[in-house]
């Protein structure tokens, strides 16, 4: 065997520990600015960075996180007693991988659909961030649900970035995480969202197979099937885990050793509700279902972080709740009760 494929079954293996997940804190300056105005706090490189701080030193962390997703600013950064960010979370014996690609861009001639930025100079990039420590990289693509959207060039174009981008990683010695997000905005049903889940999960895993991806090397985080954050008809976690379950039957490969769900605006308590549903059901499935959250696992740290280092234990406290509950959800055992414990 090559030694980057040795290289990458060993960080599957650990990112795919039973009963941890992902953490993604991997927010671009933008969005993390929107996070933290919606808290009051002001958004700085300084701000950022004590925040990070803070998430990644949280004591116990690594008792529910196999691994966190940066944003290239925090690879670099230091914390206040001059260690780098990562390093608290190798200290935690968390591995560290990074968000490479450069956001969205709208896709010419195709209105309302988009396109992820990144591809060119990636090969060099993902040398340079192999060689800071990241183990893992994540590609995000977004399909967005409307009327006549998707359309099948915006999902085989996508696909298509998705797979060039997993065969580079790879081919570095870093495990890709391949997002294809189908997105919650709209009023569209559950049953919409199944047929286009189904419809761009087809269309990466030929793309991959297309580009020679190695599937045991790989995880996925998709969507869980959910109508509309708009739509009248709202599902309960055990039709979530029904249609979701059905859509990745049909289309992700046994070989494929894990996925991670996004939470893609689910509130904290549904999208650890909807991923519990899905590992207590009696049907056995292939791959482990775990999660990699961004909103949902940070949002109690915010709101009890509201920029003020004096919030500091109390925003760790609530960060390791949150991942606690989620650790329990993907061994079928959390219940809402533990909401309050
Ligand atoms: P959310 O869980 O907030 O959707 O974030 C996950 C993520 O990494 C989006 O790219």
């Amino acid at each position: 065997m090559s030694i980057a494929l040795q290289e990458l079954e060993r960080t599957v293996g650990e990112l795919t520990v039973p009963g941890k997940g992902i953490l993604a804190a991997d927010e671009s300056v933008g969005t993390i600015e929107k996070r933290f105005k919606a808290v009051n706090a002001a958004c700085t490189e300084e701000t950022r960075r004590d925040y990070r701080e803070l998430l990644f030193s949280t004591p116990g962390l690594g008792d529910f996180i196999s691994g966190v997703i940066l944003f290239e600013e925090t690879l670099k950064q230091k914390s206040l007693t001059s260690m780098l960010l990562p390093q608290l979370l190798a200290e935690q014996g968390i591995a560290y991988g990074i968000k490479v690609d450069r956001g969205t861009v709208p896709l010419t001639g195709f209105p309302g659909e988009k396109m992820t930025q990144g591809l060119d100079g990636l090969q060099q990039r993902l040398g340079e961030y192999k060689q800071m420590g990241a183990r893992f990289a994540k590609w995000r693509a977004v399909i967005a649900i409307g009327a006549g959207i998707p359309t099948s060039q915006a999902i085989a174009a996508n696909a298509h970035d998705l797979a060039s981008y997993a065969a580079m990683c790879q081919e570095l010695g870093l495990v890709p995480i391949v997002e294809p997000e189908v997105l919650m905005d709209g009023d569209h049903t559950l049953a919409t969202c199944a047929r286009v889940t189904e419809e761009v999960l087809h269309a990466v895993f030929h793309a991959l197979h297309q580009h020679r991806v190695t599937l045991e090397c790989l995880l996925l985080k998709p969507n869980m099937v959910v109508p509309g954050a708009a739509c009248s008809e709202q599902a309960t976690p055990h039709q979530v885990a029904q249609a979701t379950l059905t859509c990745l039957r049909r289309t992700v490969p046994a070989a494929v050793p894990g996925i991670n769900f996004l939470s893609g605006g689910q509130s904290d308590a549904a999208a650890t509700a909807n991923l519990n549903a899905m590992n207590a059901t009696a049907q056995s499935h292939p791959w482990a279902l775990s999660f990699s959250y961004g909103r949902a696992l940070q949002a109690p740290a915010l709101k009890a972080w509201r920029g003020e280092s004096a919030n500091k234990i109390n925003a760790q406290q609530a960060l390791y709740q949150r991942a606690r509950l989620n650790s329990a959800a993907c061994q079928g055992q959390y219940t809402a009760a533990m909401e309050n414990e």
